[in-house]
């Protein structure tokens, strides 16, 4: 596994588990010093257990060296970074394609070269080209194996997979089926929950991981559509989310209105694939829709906030609950908070933030008059108007009394509709949420009327 980051620890742990024997290549020396350690650099639920169980039992281990690493390996994974490159926006392949180098210069039989990085169309025949180049005697085959991990979730993702999806190589003369036999058996345990296992061609794999993840930012941004027109006309989104959900062909997963979506994949894939698109000549207008309601919405919410509390927020207190761009994880990477925090900041506002888990990581993106809390119910005393961001459990657990006796206002901001209007508004809260009628709602509709 080349690549001790997100993707390549969370992988390589889990086929660890699945009995294969796993050496995973870190070249920045504090990383690989606490993986082997045991510690792992990034919160995600269970993997730090996972790691240090299979550490012991000798099937994973770490190191900076990839001759050692790939020595008698059947399959190299590729999982380092890609990030955006500066500029154009495009995925940067430096160092996918050093790896790739790097590897064949290592390999010193026949291996499966596999891409684990989310990279453009044509990436995988390209590093099959690196390494002919670089070792003409070499026989290998290349294949493109894409991660739907969700943050948070990425061990269960990995071992329960709604599907595994593995493109090869087509060659004429079935060149690819030797490849396929290396992924079977690295995949044999998911083959006995009967997790379905695809495989396709390189292109077809590498466009599958974009167009899932495109497909899900639109659900997304469709939902938060419907809860704009909700508010508009009196409906309420959750009922229009369960309605058309339940129809098998639309799913009711991802239909959550909120204040859009954030994190390493949706904002990055969904413009990869625009510029797939672009470059490829085809038409990509869908995924452009999905990403402007996104970028709209997620500017649009410090407007919304402001709004709630009468026109401007200068001079009041602000209580921000949960920064992440999600919950169960400490990644803030375009995360909606940001653009709110500075917003309220901008207009005078002293904002007092708590997020569980993201404090430390959220620090690089806030503003610098921002007050860090030690809990909830801290950030929540003598504010004006409280707002959730993002929804850990922790904050559902939370009685509206208990906010309404801490706080100096009375208005509480859901932006992703984890209370209960009712019990809200018995307590004696201004609440307003997304797309569902509330009293603070109603009043901007009657004003809009008006
Ligand atoms: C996503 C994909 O789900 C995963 O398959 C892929 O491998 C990586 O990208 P992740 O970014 O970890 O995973 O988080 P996810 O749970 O998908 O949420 C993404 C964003 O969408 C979050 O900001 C979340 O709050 C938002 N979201 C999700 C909604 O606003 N509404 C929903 O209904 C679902």
């Amino acid at each position: 596994m080349i690549g001790g980051g997100y993707v390549g620890l969370v992988s390589g742990a889990c086929f660890a588990e699945f009995g294969v024997e796993v050496a995973v290549v870190e070249t920045h020396p504090g990383r690989l010093e606490s993986l082997r350690q045991g510690r792992i650099p990034i919160y995600e639920p269970g993997l730090d257990t996972l790691v240090a169980a299979n550490i012991a039992a000798g099937r994973l281990s770490f190191g900076d060296d990839i001759r050692e690493a790939v020595a008698g390996a059947e399959a190299v994974f590729i999982a380092v970074g890609t990030p955006p490159r500066n500029g154009d926006g495009h995925a940067d392949l430096t160092y996918v394609f050093a790896a790739a180098e790097q590897v064949a210069q290592a390999l010193s039989g026949y291996a499966v070269i596999v891409t684990k990085s989310t990279v453009p169309v044509g990436t995988s025949r390209r590093i099959a080209e690196i390494v002919r180049h670089a070792r003409p005697d070499l026989e290998f085959d290349v294949a493109s194996n894409p991660e739907f991990l969700r943050e948070g979730s990425a061990i269960a993702d990995f071992m329960r997979p709604d599907r595994v999806v593995i493109g090869t190589d087509v060659t004429q003369d079935g060149g690819s089926e030797r490849a396929q036999e290396v992924m079977r058996r690295l995949y044999r345990p998911l083959y006995l929950i009967e997790a379905p296992i695809l495989f396709t061609s390189l292109e077809s794999s590498e466009l599958i991981k974009y167009a899932a993840n495109s497909f899900l930012a639109m659900k997304i941004s469709f939902i938060n559509e419907m809860a704009d027109l909700c508010e508009r006309v009196g409906g309420d989104v959750h009922d229009v989310a369960r309605g058309i959900g339940l129809d098998g062909r639309i799913g009711r997963k991802f239909l959550h209105a909120g204040p859009g979506y954030g994190g390493s994949c949706f904002p990055k894939d969904t413009l990869a694939l625009m510029r797939i698109a672009q470059e490829a000549g085809a038409s990509s207008r869908l995924v452009e829709a999905t990403v402007q309601v996104n970028d709209a919405r997620k500017a649009s919410m410090g407007a919304r906030i402001m709004s709630a509390c009468g026109g401007s927020v200068r001079g009041k207190t602000i209580a921000v609950l949960g920064l992440t761009f999600k919950p169960e994880t400490d990644d803030m990477r375009d995360a909606p908070s940001i653009p709110i925090v500075h917003r309220l900041v901008e207009n005078g506002a002293a904002v007092r933030v708590y997020d569980p888990v993201g404090m430390e990581a959220a620090r690089a993106s806030m503003p610098e008059r921002v007050t860090y809390c030690a809990d909830a119910l801290d950030a929540a005393r003598d504010a004006d108007a409280l707002i959730l961001v993002t929804e850990w459990n922790a904050f559902r657990a939370i009685a509206p009394a208990r906010l309404r006796d801490l706080m100096r206002g009375r208005i509480v901001i859901d932006l992703r509709n984890v209370y209960d209007p009712a019990a809200m508004a018995a307590a004696g809260l201004d609440y307003s949420s997304i797309g569902r009628p509330s009293r603070g709602q109603a009043k901007t509709l009657e004003a809009q009327v008006g």
